[in-house]
C-alpha cells in the first residue's frame, strides 16, 4: 500500500520577544491590518500542498482566540515551551499519533511574516524528493569581523561556504524525532531543527531563499517588514 506523505506546518509563536521590547508580543503586532502571526500563517495556508498547520502558543496566550484563524479547520494549536526548541518539541509531541514518520514537517517562525509563495514552493519542490530534508538559507554577503574583548576587530573571518539559516525548515517527522531524542541522550543543546538532524550525521539541503524573508527581532524590524509587505502585496 502506498502512503502519500502529508505536509504539516508548525508555526512557532510562543516566544516572548525580549529583544523586540515590552508591550504586545511581536507576533501580535499589526502590519497592514493583520498581525505578524496572521501573515506568517497565511503564507503557509496559501500553499495547497500544506495539509494542516499547528501553531505553538505561549502558555496563557489570550490573543490567539481573537484571530479568524482560530476557527480555521486546517489550524490547530499546542502550548509551546520556554525556548524555541522546546516549543518545537511540544509541537512534535502534539503530532504524535497523527503524523506518520514519513510525513514532512515544515517549521516556520511566526516572526517571519514576509515569506513569499515562490520561496515556500521552491523549498517544497527541492526538498520533496530529498531523503533528509532542508531549509531556506542565504549565503552571507557582509564581511564578517571577529571582535576582541574590547569590541575591536581582530580580523576578517572568511565567509566562503557560510549561509544564514531562514525558515521554513522541512524534515521528515521520523528523522526529526530521532534527531531530537539523540541530542537529548548526548546532552547536546538543540538550538534549531537542523542541529537535531545533524546529530544523526545527516546533511540538510540548503535551498537558496530570498533575503527579504526577514525575522522581526528588534523593534525597528517592524517598519522594514511593513515596507516589504507593501511592496510584495498580491493584487486581490
Ligand atoms: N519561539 C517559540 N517559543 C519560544 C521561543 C521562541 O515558539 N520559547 C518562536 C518565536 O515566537 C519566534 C521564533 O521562535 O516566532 C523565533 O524566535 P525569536 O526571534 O528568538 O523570538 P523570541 O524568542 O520571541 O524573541 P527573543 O529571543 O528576542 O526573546
Ligand atoms: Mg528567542
Amino acid at each position: 500500500m502506498t502512503h502519500r506523505a502529508r505536509r504539516w506546518a508548525v508555526v512557532l509563536a510562543a516566544g516572548r520577544g525580549e529583544r523586540f521590547g515590552a508591550g504586545v508580543p511581536k507576533q501580535y503586532r499589526r502590519l497592514l491590518g493583520r498581525t505578524v502571526l496572521e501573515w506568517s500563517l497565511g503564507a503557509l495556508l496559501a500553499e495547497r500542498r500544506i495539509d494542516a498547520v499547528l501553531v505553538a502558543l505561549a502558555p496563557g496566550d489570550r490573543r490567539w482566540a481573537r484571530l479568524e484563524y482560530a476557527e480555521d479547520p486546517r489550524v490547530m494549536t499546542c502550548e509551546g515551551g520556554t525556548k524555541r526548541e522546546h516549543s518545537l518539541r511540544a509541537a512534535l509531541d502534539a503530532l504524535q499519533g497523527r503524523a506518520d514518520d514519513r510525513d514532512w514537517i515544515v517549521v516556520h517562525d511566526a516572526a517571519r511574516p514576509c515569506l513569499r509563495a515562490e520561496d515556500l514552493a521552491r523549498l517544497l519542490n527541492q526538498v520533496g524528493g530529498d531523503p533528509v530534508g532542508g531549509l531556506l538559507a542565504v549565503p552571507l554577503s557582509d564581511t564578517l569581523k571577529r571582535a576582541d574583548r574590547n569590541g575591536r576587530s581582530r580580523g576578517t573571518v572568511g565567509r566562503e561556504s557560510l549561509w544564514r539559516a531562514l525558515t521554513p525548515q522541512m524534515f521528515r517527522y521520523g528523522v526529526l524525532r530521532r534527531g531530537l531524542a539523540l541530542c537529548v541522550d548526548r546532552e547536546r543543546a538543540v538550538t534549531d531543527v537542523e542541529s537535531a538532524v545533524e546529530c544523526l550525521g545527516l546533511r540538510p539541503l540548503l535551498v537558496r531563499g530570498r533575503t527579504d524573508n526577514i525575522k522581526i527581532t528588534h523593534a525597528e524590524d517592524l517598519a522594514i517588514a511593513d515596507a516589504l509587505l507593501r511592496a510584495g502585496r498580491p493584487r486581490r
